[in-house]
């Protein structure tokens, strides 16, 4: 196991681009593979993840060149995937595995799907019982309940589904496999969550209608090849915009940087904390809003952050706790109890790091509470296997009073490959 030992900095400064979209990039492989004709992709994110997706299609007879700029995914039509000759493995990929059983459900042939021993001990139900009610036979451990799954698709059925969660890879299993269903299918969400499969559906030319807080999607409508052109991540940005505003003397331009609306609760949440972020030469990419952020240290005070702004925000919590820690009076996060079934219980995981770095934490069921400290002590901390866990306390670590030392640092290629090279440019030791 790889462990890092970080300083902190002096300042950070200087110019950026972070690699694409992690949820864009896995769904581009995923259309661009049921569509007619060649779809192109340029900014492709090469992690982890989504190189689990691209093996996925491949191994379902899907060609894919990759000249290392652009992928070029030569699309087999609604109907064209192969029944795989083997199990696919998502690997750490909960994008991968819960998208893939939606589409999986719509191939009348068999497939297993599977993960790493992360990924099989995440709640799969909560894809398996509207697939199912569709229509799909699948089976896994624990009742349908963990992975592996096994599925028998075909013949499907529109359903009309109220989403308990609101979860973008909910609905974009159920959106996927209504490509495959007889009729209209709906999705409705508690509070609407990332939107990419919507963008991503009408730029491929699927037939479906968007409302307040859900979708409907037409089955039977042919895809056709596009030119993707895929944005920076702006949950790896999220990184790098914390580490500007807690460093004192900080000044970074993050380059092409998504910000689509339902992504941008780190924006609002860290701008009430205080923070100053402002958006550059606002823009528009493959149906994708996107802009370059200039971001200053700022002092931050804690806040109240709660309701619709979490799924908005849901995979910048790790970060957002570090902000806290860093912030004047207490910072408490209501309403996020799906953080406790991400790559890791990422309530417990945080905490546990900040305490071990001197910062006063209470952890509630559906969130927690941080008291911002006049300093962040160094210590040992892990990454608990979550690539996202293992970044936010390397940002920690640039404000640290000492060094800090990060266990098991390999899952930060999952999303990331390129962070710790990055960090090491931008921060002023
Ligand atoms: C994703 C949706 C989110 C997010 C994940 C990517 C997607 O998961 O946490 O990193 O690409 O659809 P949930 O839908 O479970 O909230």
């Amino acid at each position: 196991m790889k462990s890092i030992t970080l300083k902190p900095a002096r300042a950070l400064k200087g110019e950026l681009t972070v690699p694409g979209d992690k949820s864009i990039s896995h769904r581009s492989i995923m259309l661009g593979a049921i569509a007619n004709g060649v779809t192109t992709v340029r900014g492709f994110l090469r992690g982890e993840d989504n190189m689990s997706t691209m093996h996925a299609f491949r191994a379902m007879g899907v060609r894919i060149d990759d000249d290392g700029e652009t992928l070029a995914i030569h699309g087999r039509g609604l109907h064209g995937l192969q029944e795989p000759g083997d199990v696919l493995d998502c690997g750490n990929s909960g994008t991968t595995i819960r998208l893939i059983t939606g589409l999986l459900s719509g191939q009348s042939f068999f497939s297993v799907v599977t993960g790493d021993q992360y990924l099989r001990k995440r709640p799969m139900k909560r894809v398996v019982e509207p697939l199912s009610r569709m229509g799909a036979r699948i089976s896994g451990r624990n009742q349908g309940g963990l992975a592996p799954l096994a599925i028998n698709g075909g013949g499907l059925r529109a359903i009309d589904y109220d989403s308990p969660v609101s979860s973008a890879q909910i609905k974009s299993s159920i959106m996927l496999a209504g490509l495959y269903a007889d009729g209209a299918t709906t999705v409705r969400e508690p509070s609407l969550s990332r939107d990419h499969s919507e963008r991503m559906f009408r730029l491929f030319g699927a037939s479906l209608e968007s409302f307040e807080n859900g979708v409907t999607v037409h089955g039977g409508a042919e895809l056709n090849g596009q030119e993707v052109s895929v944005p920076g991540d702006i949950s790896s940005a999220a990184f790098f915009i914390v580490a500007a505003l807690i460093t004192p003397d900080s000044e970074l331009l993050i380059r092409n940087v998504g910000i689509n609306p339902t992504r941008t609760g780190v924006l609002d949440i860290l701008t009430e904390m205080g923070g100053s972020i402002q958006l550059l030469d606002q823009r528009e990419l493959s149906g994708e809003p996107v802009a370059d952020l200039l971001v200053r240290s700022s002092r931050l005070k804690g806040i109240t952050i709660s309701g619709s702004v979490v799924p908005r925000a849901i995979d910048e919590f790790p970060v957002v706790c570090v902000a806290a820690a860093c912030a004047e009076g207490i910072t408490s996060l209501r309403d996020a109890k799906e953080l406790r079934v991400k790559e890791t219980d990422r309530i417990s995981a945080m905490a546990t790091n900040l305490r071990a770095l001197g910062v006063v934490v209470t952890e509630t069921e559906d969130g927690m509470n941080i008291s911002g400290a006049e300093r962040i002590s160094g210590g040992r901390v892990e990454s608990f296997g979550d690539h996202r866990i293992a970044m936010s306390m390397a940002i920690a670590a640039q404000v640290a009073t000492d060094a800090i030392t990060i266990q098991d640092t390999e899952c930060v290629a999952t999303s990331f490959p390129t962070f710790f090279p990055l960090l090491e440019k931008v921060a002023e030791k």
